[in-house]
């Protein structure tokens, strides 16, 4: 889905990195317009950023070069979603009290659309009592804050600051949510493949990347949830994700056992393998010989419908990932498992697993089947998420 995002770029360190994010943006298909203080100019270059974006970067000195429309007005108009990066303290300052003193603010103070904050700064400063407040006072007025992480710093010692790297500020953009629907909701998400162990370097695994399980844990968590993740993935999450990796089917089941009593929500997105070798060999297995060789296998226990026959005031909610008679398969698990929800879709050549969007149907019980056309796996989270929400009420 294309969105008009517009990045203020304003004068700190961290400005240098700004040219990737913007060429990360247009990349994914989004359309972006910089705007940047002149403080900013000596970190990182108008025609640097003019040339990722494709378009005229806003500036003071060129705000008025066209005086037959007012630019920061028209900017504000055009624009679906701002996101300053990185903020200065001194930007936050004069944000939190409605200052307009240059293009950056001005522009910002013209639009009531989302906007999104990532500061990086030196420790102290951000550590500040005043930044703090100036923080919390633009939370409160609506600003989507994006901490910064705790890492080396320009000044050479490691302290918080740092902005959070790109993959990360990209996925804070890419999930942001109009509205806070899951405030005060726990939620456990499992992702990603299992691994099971045949021997030290070699595992019997499935080709599932954990995109659709990661983007619910961060769609829920930009909703307000509180989230854990347990995943065999590696792949950014919001910094207010609770992340557990796991690697085979047991160590799964074993942490979501763990979590599950005191969430609310419980998404198994996770291709869990039905079978693991019946015995893990603690050295390299050495080739067999031209008869072939044969593994045993034990089956795992189907941790869904563990949480299905224990629920007590959870919503469960499973997937199917099916080949072949999807509606008639996914509706079968959906009974079985005793889940509340089954999301549906289609895997094989091109098709669900490790690509960026899907296609699901939804499935409750005495429910009428759900479709849910192709769109970015960001986009039917949230979409699974909301009707999560109305199988609850
Ligand atoms: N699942 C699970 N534990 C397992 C196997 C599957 O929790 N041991 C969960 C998955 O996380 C998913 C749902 O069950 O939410 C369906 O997974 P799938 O592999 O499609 O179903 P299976 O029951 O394994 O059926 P089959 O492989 O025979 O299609």
């Amino acid at each position: 889905m294309t969105q008009h995002i517009g990045i203020f770029v304003t004068g700190g360190i961290a400005a240098y990195k700004v040219p990737l994010l913007v060429r990360a943006l247009v990349r994914a298909g989004n359309e972006v317009r910089v705007v940047m203080t002149d403080a900013a100019k000596a970190f990182v270059t108008e025609a640097t950023l003019a040339t990722v974006s494709k378009a005229a970067v806003l500036t003071d000195r060129n705000e008025f070069a066209q005086p037959e429309h007012v630019a920061h007005v028209a900017l504000a108009h055009w624009m679906d979603l701002a996101v300053v990066v990185p903020a200065t303290a001194n930007t936050i300052a004069k944000l939190a009290v409605g200052m307009a003193d240059n293009v950056v603010t001005t522009t910002l103070l013209a639009f009531s659309g989302p906007k999104l904050l990532v500061p990086a700064m030196n420790d102290q400063m951000w550590l500040n009592a005043q930044t703090q407040a100036n923080v919390a006072h633009l939370q409160q007025a609506g600003w989507q804050v994006l901490p910064p992480a705790t890492g080396f710093l320009a000044e050479g010692y490691a302290a918080v600051g740092r902005m959070p790297d790109l993959p990360v500020i990209e996925t804070f953009i890419a999930t942001v949510q109009p509205v806070a629907f899951l405030t005060g909701q726990r939620v456990l998400v499992t992702a990603g493949g299992t691994r099971e162990r045949i021997d030290p370097v070699r595992y019997i695994g499935n080709d599932s990347s954990g995109q659709m399980g990661t983007a619910l844990a961060n769609v829920a968590a930009a909703a307000g949830a509180e989230v854990t993740l347990i995943t065999t993935a590696t792949l950014p999450t919001l910094p207010q994700v609770t992340v557990v990796p796991v690697a085979d089917a047991a160590a799964m089941r074993t942490a979501v056992q763990a979590t599950f009593p005191a969430v609310d929500i419980a998404i198994m997105a996770a291709a869990v393998a039905d079978y693991r070798p019946v015995e893990q060999a603690d050295h390299k297995l050495k080739k067999h010989g031209a008869d072939g060789l044969t593994l045993a296998l034990a089956q795992n226990p189907d941790i869904l419908a563990e949480l299905g026959a224990t629920k007590t005031h959870q919503v469960v909610v499973g997937f199917a990932a099916e080949t072949n008679d999807l509606l008639a398969n996914a509706t079968a698990k959906l009974t079985k498992k005793r889940a509340d929800l089954l999301v549906a879709n289609r895997v094989g050549a091109g098709l669900g697993f490790n690509q960026p969007t899907n296609a699901v149907t939804l499935l409750a019980p005495d429910q009428a089947p759900v479709a849910l056309p192709e769109a970015p796996k960001v986009t039917i989270a949230a979409q699974i998420l909301r009707h999560i929400q109305q199988v609850r009420a």
